[in-house]
């Protein structure tokens, strides 16, 4: 699609992202970018590329773009919403279960050798149908995953600043504070985008506030988590275990203490990771590249106001 209607240079390790500065060399030669999470489109890169004109992110997230700075200099940024949606609530739900249910444990302690016998203590976890469901961001991935809650006859709270009436309808989410759902959740998932406001939202008070039988599950940004605090109430059994497909530093790096740490599953940020889905979002992220260097609309623009004259 992109080499219909432009010169394509493309970065040739996909497991490897490519150096800062090898993306800011190749920003100053084009008109437009496409790029991914990985990829920190900073106010300097931009400065410095003086014809790029779209910068296409292959996520719905989009932290690493200084959007800002790109309207400021009528940048057009795009991203790729609902097509991941549920693919992502899907991975989400698969924490749910698997932290709830002590799988990987459980996996790891027979791989391991160490099954002797079925025991009436083997292995207890927490129950998932009949519990709270409190769904921090009740967004398109938040209501996605309240939808799942519904058929395991779950009760769903939510802490979101804007009411969600449809959620509210077709589930019968509650809108709650955000202490409120912490006290009360036994399930708590976290779906906002990352921001400067939720930067490190649930910290050391916030864990401090979940029940001990508690499961938090992370599959929108590292960084809304306090990730030091959360390691530390693992590690004190304070809440019961959690889930995270993503973490402050991504690679996790071998010094973290949650790899030493038996409550909690660990996943290398695989949220949207199905074949359909990343097609789906790769196809969506050229559909708005091409759209934005043909002077059309993009489908997914972030920042509307970029087309203002
Ligand atoms: P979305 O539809 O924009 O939903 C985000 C929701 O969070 C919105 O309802 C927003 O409220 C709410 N929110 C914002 N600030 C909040 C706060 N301080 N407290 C509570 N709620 C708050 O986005 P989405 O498509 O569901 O995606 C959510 C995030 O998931 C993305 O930004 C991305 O970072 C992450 N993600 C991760 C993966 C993965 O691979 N793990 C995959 C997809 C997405 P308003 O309606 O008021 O704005
Ligand atoms: C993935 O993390 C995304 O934001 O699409």
């Amino acid at each position: 699609m992109l080499r219909e209607m432009a010169e394509v240079t493309v970065w040739p390790e996909p497991e490897t992202p490519p150096p800062y500065q090898v993306v800011a060399r190749a920003a100053r030669e084009s008109d437009g970018l496409l790029c991914l999470l990985t990829d920190r489109i900073d106010a300097d890169l931009m400065n410095a590329a003086t014809r790029l004109r779209v910068v296409s992110n292959c996520a719905v997230g989009y932290d690493n773009i200084d959007v800002a700075a790109a309207t400021a200099r009528r940048i057009m940024v795009c991203n790729t919403p609902g097509v991941l949606t549920e693919t992502t609530a899907d991975l989400a739900w698969a924490l749910i279960m698997s932290v709830a249910r002590r799988i990987v444990e459980s996996d790891r302690y027979l791989r391991a050798g160490r099954w002797k016998s079925w025991s009436p203590q083997l292995m207890l976890g927490q129950d998932i149908h009949g519990a709270t469901l409190g769904i921090i961001g009740m967004g398109r991935i938040g209501q996605a995953l309240a939808r799942r809650a519904k058929g395991f006859g779950m009760q769903v709270v939510y802490a979101d600043p804007t009411r969600k009436p449809e959620a509210e309808q077709s589930v019968g989410a509650q809108h709650v504070g955000l202490h409120d759902l912490l006290r009360r959740a036994d399930f708590v998932s976290v779906h906002i985008p990352l921001t400067q406001e939720t930067r490190h939202l649930i910290g050391a008070a916030e864990l401090a506030l979940m029940k001990p039988t508690a499961v938090l599950v992370n599959t929108a940004r590292g960084p809304a988590v306090d990730e030091a605090a959360l390691a530390e109430a693992l590690r004190e059994k304070r809440i019961f275990a959690a889930g995270l497909d993503v973490f402050e530093t991504e690679p996790l790096t071998r010094e973290s203490p949650l790899l030493g740490l038996e409550n909690v599953v660990l996943l290398p940020h695989i949220g949207s990771a199905s074949v359909a889905t990343r097609t789906l979002m790769a196809r969506m992220a050229a559909e708005n590249l091409v759209a934005g260097l043909s002077g059309r609309r993009p489908p997914y623009l972030v920042n509307e106001e970029v087309l203002a004259s």
